[in-house]
């Protein structure tokens, strides 16, 4: 793979790099990987989602974007767009390095709206002559001309008592206060969670002090992209821990995504949760998610993950020099305390034609006749068998991606170490989880280079991302008396480059 110069990795985005751009996008848009409804990076790498919100009647996303190939150099925002969370489209450069205090990358951030104005509150990231990073938390905004202005003094820097790792601000307001919420790292090397607090945006930022998640101490040894949320009466507070040990079917990944569900209780800077945190996700590939800034839905949130983690290579991809996407925008609720993950509404009209069809077993009807479609989505409802078994991207004797179930044992699995293309091995290549109440349902989009699974109507999600080659074309599927439908999935993001 490509060794990268110090100077080809902090290189930014100038006008002049426009062909350069367009070339490697050209190069990439020929990749078999590339995907169909999910938002991927125009050309480089892309990581987190920032300033996820509703603004001026469209969702707006930005995601953290190294421009030139597949590493995690210099970091830029760049913008994308939708009406319904399903169909996306490219919108340009967002936020480039150009200022003293984000000499060393625009790292990831949240949106927040008033009087009219889009702002941003993200993480500066400096580092000195010597090489030594210095954290600022920056505060930008859309301006009427729709350029972007970024405030000449930050609202925060590193406090006493923390390390270098500060970063990530969610900016809020509850009850007539504003309020930033930062990821943090004690010089003990803990994750903490830092809440300010001011009563004017642009200045009188004051400590508040640590948020403390009752009967937790500390969170691994750093919490990156902090966020907390209000949906119905309830407290939603989401984070990406680093550091966390893998304890037998939970935290398997390097890095994981979690979250509480509680009650906030801004007078003692404390979280009270109603039980264990949780993974935001199951399967291999998921991290550094954020709610957006909406007022589309009472009672609910809309999230958006990053497809991948810190510190994870996807090799088939690196090589082509593109690297990430983000995952199908989900949509937020609590039931009982418990939350609730579904694909965005508007996900369901990317159903197209029907390519088969089983009822109770008996298949109704087939136009796949066993070759695995590129991109899809597929639904089965109120299994009765004592095995579920669906191999997609297989060959003969290989079971591509395989997704089993086994009642008796109530284990759902999800196996990704029998195709060709691996990545990230040394995390293991099986996820399980096991179903109190068993399975119900399934919903599954398979989007040429990623699979989602939706269980039992949003009870678990399992993110993964897979790279089948041309050879691996097949599709299996076991069970008895299930019913299965699979839908071609309809394009809705177009790989257009526009800078
Ligand atoms: C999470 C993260 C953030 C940081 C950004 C930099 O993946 O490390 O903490 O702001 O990515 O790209």
């Amino acid at each position: 793979m490509r060794t990268w110069t110090r100077k080809e990795k902090y290189r930014t985005i100038s006008p002049d790099d426009r062909y350069e751009l367009q070339n490697l996008h050209e190069r990439i848009a020929q990749s078999r990987w590339r995907s169909t409804f999910h938002v991927q990076p125009v050309t480089g790498l892309m990581n987190d989602p920032n300033g996820f919100s509703w603004f001026d009647g469209k969702w707006h996303l930005y995601y953290q974007w190294f421009p030139f190939g597949a590493v995690h150099g210099l970091k830029h925002w760049y913008h994308v767009e939708s009406e319904d969370l399903a169909v996306w489209e490219n919108k340009g450069l967002a936020m480039k390095p150009d200022i003293l205090y984000d000499n060393y990358g625009c790292y990831s951030g949240s949106a927040f709206i008033e009087d009219g104005t889009m702002y941003f509150a993200y993480t500066g990231n400096n580092k000195d002559v010597f090489g030594q990073r210095h954290p600022y938390q920056v505060l930008a905004w859309i301006d009427e001309k729709g350029e972007l202005q970024k405030l000449d003094h930050p609202l925060l820097t590193q406090p006493e008592g923390y390390t270098e790792h500060f970063r990530d601000p969610k900016l809020f307001t509850h009850d007539g206060k504003y309020y930033i919420l930062v990821g943090a790292q004690d010089t003990q090397e803990h994750g903490r969670f830092l809440l300010y607090s001011s009563d004017q945006l642009k200045q009188g930022w004051k400590l508040e002090g640590e948020l403390k998640v009752r009967g937790y101490d500390h969170f691994g040894f750093m919490v990156e992209c902090p966020d907390i949320e209000k949906i119905g009466d309830d407290w939603l507070l989401l984070f990406s821990p680093q550091g966390l040990e893998a304890e037998g079917e939970l935290y398997n990944n390097k890095y994981n995504n979690v979250y509480f569900v509680g009650r906030m209780d801004f007078e003692n800077l404390e979280f009270v949760p109603n039980g264990p945190f949780r993974e935001l996700d199951r399967g291999f590939d998921f991290y550094a998610a954020q709610c957006a800034l909406q007022n589309q839905y009472e009672n609910k949130a809309v999230l958006a993950g990053w497809f991948g983690a810190a510190d994870y290579t996807y090799p088939a991809t690196d090589e082509e020099e593109w690297s990430g996407l983000q995952t199908l925008a989900r949509e937020l609720t609590i039931e009982d305390g418990k939350l609730i993950q579904k694909p965005a509404k508007a996900l369901k009209q990317l159903r197209g034609r029907k390519l088969f069809e089983a009822r109770d077993g008996s298949i109704v009807s087939d136009s796949m006749h066993g070759l695995m479609p590129q991109t899809a989505i597929m639904r089965l409802d109120d299994p009765d068998s004592e095995s579920i078994e669906l191999n997609l991207f297989a060959r003969s004797r290989k079971n591509g991606f395989a997704i089993t179930y086994d009642k008796f044992r109530r284990r759902l699995v999800v196996e990704r170490g029998d195709l060709e293309n691996q990545c990230n091995e040394e995390f293991g290549s099986t996820r399980t989880v096991t179903l109190e109440d068993g399975l119900k349902s399934l919903e599954i989009y398979v989007d040429r280079s990623s699979v989602e699974v939706f269980v039992n109507d949003g009870e678990y999600v399992l993110s993964s991302r897979i790279f089948p080659t041309a050879g691996e074309n097949l599709i299996r599927m076991g069970g008895k008396n299930i019913d299965l439908v699979i839908y071609e999935a309809v394009p809705a993001v177009e790989d257009s480059f526009v800078l």
